[in-house]
């Protein structure tokens, strides 16, 4: 489906507010001011609005300084799901990076997910580890 009418934007305007409305809308855990507390540091972020001006995608790209990008917080309005939104923001995002000068961009996701991850924003699979750290 066509994603015409999102406007998509590179470091466009987004609320904390609005941050935790998106991820109240799909069943997330939103912590209020966390996304005021943490853009700054980021390398950037990518909005898709829809007409009315309602932030319906999200994602974030924090990064080390320097060549690697880890893409992180995608999040597409569950109204808007399954309409391409996810991909063009995710492709957005990796165009951006690319033009910050990073190499890599990262992103680790759910099985469920590597449809959308591998198929659709076309990121390839890689060895990598993970430590949970909170486990006692
Ligand atoms: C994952 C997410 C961002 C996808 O957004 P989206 O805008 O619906 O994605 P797209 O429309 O671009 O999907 C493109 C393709 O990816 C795959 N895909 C997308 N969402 C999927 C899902 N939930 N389960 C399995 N495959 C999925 C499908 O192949 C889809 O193509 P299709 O609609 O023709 O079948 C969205 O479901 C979401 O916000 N989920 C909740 C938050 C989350 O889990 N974020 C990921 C953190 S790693």
């Amino acid at each position: 489906m066509s994603t015409d009418e999102v406007v998509l934007d590179w470091r466009g305007p987004a609320s904390d507010a609005e941050i935790v409305d998106l991820t109240e809308a799909h069943g997330g855990d939103p912590d209020p001011g966390w996304w005021d507390r943490i853009r700054e540091h980021s390398l950037g972020w990518v909005t898709a609005r829809s007409d009315s001006g309602l932030l319906v995608g999200f994602v974030n790209v924090a990064w080390d300084g320097g060549g690697h990008a880890f893409l992180i917080d995608t999040k597409t309005r569950p109204s808007h799901q399954r309409r391409g939104i996810g991909t063009a923001v995710v492709r957005r995002a990796v165009e951006e990076a690319r033009a910050a000068g990073c190499e890599w961009m990262f992103v680790d996701f759910e099985p469920h997910l590597e449809a959308f991850y591998l198929e659709s924003c076309g990121f390839r699979p890689t060895a990598a580890g993970l430590v949970h750290l909170t486990d006692a």
